[in-house]
Formats: C-alpha cells, sequence, structure tokens
C-alpha cells in the first residue's frame, strides 16, 4: 500500500468522523467499498438513498450489509423540514414542493443536506454522479465559505515509482471546475489548495504556480495572469510558502530548479502543491501524469465550501473509492 493511502487510513481513524456515500444503491464497487470500510472499522460510513434498493444491491451481488447505517429519505422524520428549507434556501429557483422533493430524493442531494444539519462530517460520491451532479447540490446546499468568490477543487496524485523520487505525492488544484481562473481567482485557489493541503499531506505544503515561463522567462499575458495570481496570493497570506512562476520541471524536480533558478527558493524543486494555470492545462497534465507514471488519483475534493464534498473519477476501482472515502475522513478535523 502507498504509504500516502496508510496516512490517509491512520489520520481517518483517529479522527473517526461520518461520511455518507450517496452512490451505493446504484453501483456495486461503491457499495463493496462501504462494506469494506464499515467492517474496517476506521469511521461510520452512512450510505445514503432507498433501503429496498441497497438491500436489492447487496443481495445481488452477495453482499452482507447488516449493522450498516441507511439513510432513505422515507424513514427520515426530518425529511419534510428538509424540503422546506430548500425551498425557502432556493426560493429564487421557484419550484413546486414535488419539485423540491423531487431534488431531495436524489441521494447525492440528501447527503448534503446531512452535512448542512450536522448528522455527517462530509460526503464521498464520483461513482454514479458526475463532476456536476456532485458540484450543484454541494454549492447551492453547503454554500461557500465566508469571503470566497467560487468553490473549485482539489486532487492528490499518488506516485510509487518515478525518475524523480519514489512514494510521491502532489495536491493539484483546480483541474476539475472553473475552466479559466481570473489572476483574482487563481490566487484564491492558491491559497485554499495550501490550506487544504495542511490537512492531508504529512508534509508542510510549498505551493508552485504553475506557467510555461520560469521566474520570467517567457513575456505574455497568460504568464501575466499566473504572476498577478502569485502576487495577490503572496501579499493576502505571507504565512504560506507559495511561490513561482514556475514550469513543472522547475516546480518538481530539484536537479531542474538548481539548474534554471537564479534566485533562492523554498519552493522550487520541492513543489507539493501544483497550482494549473486554467483548467484545460490542470486536466491535461494532471491525466498526463497519472498515465504516464502510473498514478492514483485522490479526490477532488472541493476548495472553499461549506463541508467536506468528494467528487471522484467514475472509473474508480472498489480500491480507490476506499481510500477516497478515507480521504474525506481524513480532511474532518474542524470537525471534532
Ligand atoms: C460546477 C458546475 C457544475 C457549475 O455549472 P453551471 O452550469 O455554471 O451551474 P449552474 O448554472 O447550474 O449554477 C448553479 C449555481 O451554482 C453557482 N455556481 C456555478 N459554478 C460555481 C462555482 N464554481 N462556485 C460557486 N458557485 C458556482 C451559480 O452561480 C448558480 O448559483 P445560483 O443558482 O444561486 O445563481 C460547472 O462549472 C461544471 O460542470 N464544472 C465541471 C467542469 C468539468 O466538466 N470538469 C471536468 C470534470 S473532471
Amino acid at each position: 500500500m502507498h504509504p500516502y493511502i496508510e496516512f490517509l487510513i491512520d489520520k481517518a481513524s483517529k479522527l473517526h468522523g461520518k461520511v455518507a456515500v450517496p452512490d451505493g444503491q446504484f453501483d456495486e464497487r461503491v457499495l463493496e467499498a462501504c462494506v469494506r470500510v464499515h467492517k474496517a472499522g476506521w469511521l461510520d460510513v452512512v450510505m445514503v438513498g432507498s433501503r429496498a434498493e441497497y438491500e436489492k444491491m447487496a443481495s445481488k451481488f452477495g453482499f452482507d450489509i447488516t449493522g450498516m447505517t441507511i439513510v432513505d429519505p422515507d424513514e427520515t422524520d426530518e425529511f419534510a423540514d428538509y424540503c422546506k428549507e430548500y425551498g425557502v434556501m432556493r426560493a429564487k429557483e421557484n419550484l413546486t414542493p414535488e419539485q423540491i422533493e423531487a431534488v431531495l430524493r436524489e441521494p447525492v442531494a440528501l447527503a448534503m443536506m446531512l452535512v448542512k444539519h450536522g448528522k455527517v462530517d462530509g460526503v464521498c460520491s464520483g461513482v454514479y454522479y458526475s463532476t456536476a451532479d456532485v458540484a450543484r447540490p454541494a454549492i447551492k446546499i453547503l454554500g461557500l465559505q465566508k469571503g470566497v468568490s467560487k468553490m473549485t477543487a482539489l486532487g492528490v496524485m499518488i506516485f510509487e515509482d518515478t525518475p524523480i523520487g519514489k512514494n510521491l505525492v502532489y495536491c493539484a488544484a483546480d483541474g476539475t471546475i472553473l475552466p479559466n481562473p481570473t489572476a483574482e481567482e487563481l490566487a484564491e485557489i492558491a491559497i485554499l489548495a495550501t490550506d487544504k493541503a495542511k490537512a492531508i499531506l504529512p508534509t508542510e505544503p510549498l505551493t508552485a504556480m504553475l506557467s510555461f515561463s520560469t521566474c520570467g522567462s517567457a513575456k505574455h499575458e497568460m504568464v501575466d495572469k499566473v504572476t498577478t495570481a502569485l502576487k495577490i496570493a503572496n501579499e493576502k497570506r505571507p504565512d504560506l510558502k507559495i511561490d513561482g512562476e514556475f514550469q513543472l520541471d522547475t516546480a518538481i524536480s530539484p536537479r531542474v530548479a538548481e539548474k534554471k533558478m537564479k534566485r533562492p527558493s523554498e519552493v522550487a524543486g520541492k513543489a507539493n502543491v501544483l497550482i494549473w494555470p486554467d483548467l484545460q492545462a490542470g486536466n491535461m497534465v494532471g491525466k498526463g501524469m497519472m498515465i504516464m507514471g502510473s498514478g492514483m488519483l485522490v479526490g477532488a475534493t472541493f476548495l472553499g465550501l461549506n463541508g467536506f464534498v468528494n467528487d471522484h473519477s467514475r472509473g474508480a476501482t472498489v480500491d480507490e473509492i476506499v481510500t477516497n472515502i478515507a480521504f474525506v475522513g481524513a480532511q474532518i478535523e474542524e470537525n471534532k
């Protein structure tokens, strides 16, 4: 097992929270992951959705779900209150009571309501639901943290053996949500990602703002966006180690950093938090690194949200889903 996964499980065990999983009635991989986590006992897994559907799925695939917690809207006393609350929160949508009920009967939305009411500490979804399916109820029900302008996301890429080292771990943001952040939004991503990394990395976050330029080696308005974002982030949060602008090799390869850097940097060559300049770069480079480096992606976890919500890949294996449940459980220290 990758040491980072051991770190997550160990941290999740110590915090021993409650994580809602809304995809299990739709996909046997999720159900199997829930059963494994329940048996391992390092946190309480709360399966959200129809009890009848969970039981049908368990019997079809031969899983024993005896004693596991299921939150079924039909058995939830507060469900009518949740509907009323949603109607008030989303008054501008002018939804009928039937439409509101349909929204909250969707397990992913009900899971967000459970977080809002402190019934669970976080949500782990993404196998049945798409990113947009998870992101919309997260934004609408949980809302943004005070002072945050946009919800974005952070994933963790883990590698066992690479030409630059073994058992490497990189947080990366945002490769999931915001297509083309402004300089201000990019600074916000860098700050939120660095703060999140404090909770989910075993070592101090060292954050690199990435571009196709290293410290002024190229001139272009796309580079200017990154340098402006860096300036804003450094001014707002001088306590964080955020540096740039760096090309990816300068950020993560000590050899390249030594060659290219003309000034001292605590981050160059050692970065463990990578800030993509936009979604195209982040999504493509991240996926390229994962495929070529045989990596595993943990998360993404949303940034800037009032709550811990994870949206992992729809192609996730059972092991990966288990890791993602641990990933949510490892983030919840603010709730403890
Ligand atoms: C997050 C996402 C679902 C929002 O989609 P959208 O079509 O802009 O959302 P909607 O128009 O339905 O907006 C719903 C609400 O969320 C708000 N919103 C949308 N994106 C937001 C963000 N990033 N942060 C905060 N609020 C946001 C909207 O302002 C709107 O608020 P309101 O209804 O209170 O006025 C969309 O950005 C998305 O799908 N991103 C994923 C992109 C993708 O496919 N990535 C690859 C996957 S790996």
